[in-house]
């Protein structure tokens, strides 16, 4: 399989604070790779190197095999970038926008309008060709903004963070185009994204990172057993009720409860229980029954997926 992007010992400096460390990997051709992690980890900060737009204090970059040093405008044409933060112009239409763009790249005239019409239809834009940009929401600009990095069909498409703030129906949207354009045209996809679900329905390896350095990468399969276990179910208790401190105790003589439970927390206050498991729904029942069998009053149930944080945790704590 052709590598189609291959770091080595990638570092960027700003002013004494190394915000991308000696990271080093390879993406083959038809890859969905994730970069994730908190703010102020470094990926738009990567993605700025691999697109050319900073250069690296030190290390390698190959796009294609190509050195982006020597190359940057050959490697150019066959990317498209969502930048973090996209701006396309308020004052002109959704149209207009993406001939811009096809114009850069040279699109003959016929493929650049069945392109834009293709393209506008897919992502839910088609009524909105005409109307000014600076109307748009958020999620609007978004997918226009990705309109126009594929209107070159690009064979290496960056995506910087492109669903966060968006209402679901974006998400969705944005999500299923991306796994089709893999699927079908064997693009190859570089996103980052601080969202552990995102990285794990769409790529097919992830890499985690913090403080410029990548922690861990590996196939969200394999990641699953981290993310999973970080998964935890908050129970409250009405202040007034009775002492909540059994619970623990309680839950660990029920064997098949125990063994789904990695940790238990309970508040300060003495008033919430927070219990770190894979399965935090297999967990509401013998909870509720032991309540309800000792006069514990509930005011709210919630289950929280796996956090970024606690993740980093379990990574740190294991050394892996
Ligand atoms: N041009 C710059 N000058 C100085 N410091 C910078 C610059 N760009 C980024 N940094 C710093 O580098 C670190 C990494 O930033 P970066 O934007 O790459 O993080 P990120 O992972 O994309 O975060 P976020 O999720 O918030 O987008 C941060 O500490 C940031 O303040
Ligand atoms: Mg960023």
């Amino acid at each position: 399989m052709d590598e189609v992007i291959r770091i080595n010992k990638l570092t960027k400096v700003f002013n004494g604070l190394v915000a991308v460390n000696n990271v080093s990997f390879v993406i083959n051709e038809g890859k969905i790779f994730g970069l994730l992690g908190p703010n102020g980890a470094g990926k738009t900060t990567t993605i700025r190197m691999l697109t050319g737009i900073i250069e690296p204090t030190s290390g390698d970059i190959e796009i294609f095999g190509l050195n982006i040093k020597k190359h940057l405008l050959e490697i150019k044409e066959k990317i498209g970038v969502l930048p973090e933060l996209a701006n396309p112009y308020m004052d002109l239409s959704a149209w207009e926008n993406i001939m811009i763009m096809a114009d850069l790249y040279n699109l003959d005239k016929k493929v650049k309008i069945s392109r834009a019409n293709e393209y506008l239809e897919l992502f839910g834009l088609s009524e909105f060709r005409q109307k000014k940009v600076k109307g748009f929401s958020k999620g609007m600009k978004q997918r226009l903004q990705i309109i126009m990095a594929l209107i070159h069909e690009p064979r290496l498409l960056f995506l910087d963070e492109p669903t966060t703030g968006l209402d679901i129906q974006s998400v969705k949207l944005i999500r299923d185009i991306i796994k089709e354009k893999n699927v079908k045209e064997k693009t190859t996809i570089f996103l980052t994204t601080h969202n552990i679900a995102e990285a794990s329905v769409l790529c097919d390896r992830v890499a985690i990172m913090d403080k410029g350095k990548i922690l861990i990468c590996d196939s969200p399969i394999n990641l699953q057993k981290i993310f999973t276990s970080t998964q935890s179910l908050e129970i409250m208790f009405d202040t007034s009720s009775k002492d909540i401190s059994f619970i623990p105790e309680y839950l660990s003589s029920r064997v098949e409860a125990k063994e789904l439970i990695s940790g238990i927390e309970i508040s300060k206050d003495r008033d919430a229980i927070k219990i770190y498991t894979f399965d935090p729904v297999s967990l509401i029942a013998p909870v509720l029954e032991f309540s309800k069998a000792n006069g514990l009053k509930i005011s709210s149930v919630n289950t929280y997926g796996p956090s970024l944080e606690e993740v980093f945790l379990k990574i740190i704590n294991e050394g892996g």
